[in-house]
């Protein structure tokens, strides 16, 4: 695995890598790696000939008051976990090497980035959006791969390659749970033990929705009313949103036809934990 700091290294490193019609598959990732991100990786390695990925914590996608200095940085940990999937190139580079002062461009998804948690976390999906392209600009992927927990995300990143024509093939990953059904997520660090025990509620909430559903529920206030109930059971839990969207334009559903996609995001103590799932009539 050759590790690069540099754009002009990876850009070189990349360009070289794709000799010929080698497929490169990107894994953009914050660091702090769990089977999550693994999971990912595996699946860039069955679908491409290059697997490339990615640990920055981007700063622009953290909002004034967030958790950007604390955010768990491990990158020995990562880079042996990576160096075990036998992945070919990882890019880390420092934060002045992706933003250099007087940067001014940014890449926003009108429409898509102010719903979900781009209501809660303002500017958010713009720093999201932006360092992804910088990073499909220097990486130049054929494919790249997201996970289905954050399900926005996935939906912004798709509006953003067509919209952008970009020639990057998004694949959408299944999300990895830990055995009681907590989503894995960098995040689940912060928790205290009391609060690692309530934060499967989240989990519970969408299979009890999920339950409802399938008795034949379809009004989404009634599927959102039944999902409120489970977390109000957990005191240390609060909403931050639990809503019923549809999964391409994030747009609110008031009646479930086909498929619908249920996110919730809540603050187990002080940490905000994120997790959905998928309706579907058939
Ligand atoms: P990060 O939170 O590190 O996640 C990197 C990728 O791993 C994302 O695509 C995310 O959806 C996926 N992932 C995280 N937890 C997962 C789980 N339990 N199951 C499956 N996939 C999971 O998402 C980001 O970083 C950043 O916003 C980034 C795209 C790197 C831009 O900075």
């Amino acid at each position: 695995m050759q590790i690069l700091k540099t754009i002009r290294e990876m850009r070189s490193a990349c360009s070289l890598a794709k000799h010929g019609d080698q497929r490169l598959g990107l894994v953009p990732t914050m660091g702090a790696l769990h089977e999550g991100h693994l999971s990912l990786i595996r699946a860039t390695k069955a679908q491409c000939d290059v697997v490339a990925a990615s640990i920055f914590v981007n700063p622009t996608q953290f909002g004034p008051s967030e958790d950007f200095a604390k955010y768990p940085r491990s990158f020995e940990r990562d880079r042996q976990m990576l160096e075990r999937e036998a992945i070919d190139l990882l890019f880390a580079p420092a934060v002045e090497e992706m933003y250099p002062q007087g940067m001014t461009t940014w890449v926003t998804v009108e429409g898509l980035s102010d719903k979900l948690c781009g209501k809660s976390r303002p500017g958010h999906f713009r720093g999201v959006t932006t360092v992804v392209t910088k990073l499909f600009q220097i990486v130049q992927p054929d494919a790249a791969f997201f996970g289905q927990k954050d399900a926005a995300q996935l939906a912004i990143m798709r509006g953003m390659t067509r919209d952008l024509n970009l020639p990057v093939e998004i694949v959408a990953c299944p999300i990895v749970r830990e055995p009681d059904g907590l989503a894995m997520s960098s995040r689940n660090a912060y928790l205290d033990p009391q609060e690692r025990r309530a934060a499967p509620v989240l989990y519970q909430s969408l299979l009890e929705i999920q339950d409802v559903f399938k008795q034949g529920e379809r009004r989404a206030q009634k599927l959102i009313d039944a999902g409120k109930q489970t977390i109000a059971e957990e005191h240390s839990v609060r909403i931050d949103y639990l809503e019923i969207v549809d999964p391409e334009t994030l747009d609110r559903i008031e009646e479930v036809s086909e498929t619908a996609l249920v996110a919730v995001a809540a603050f187990v103590g002080s940490t905000r934990l994120i997790d959905n799932l998928q309706l579907s009539s058939d």
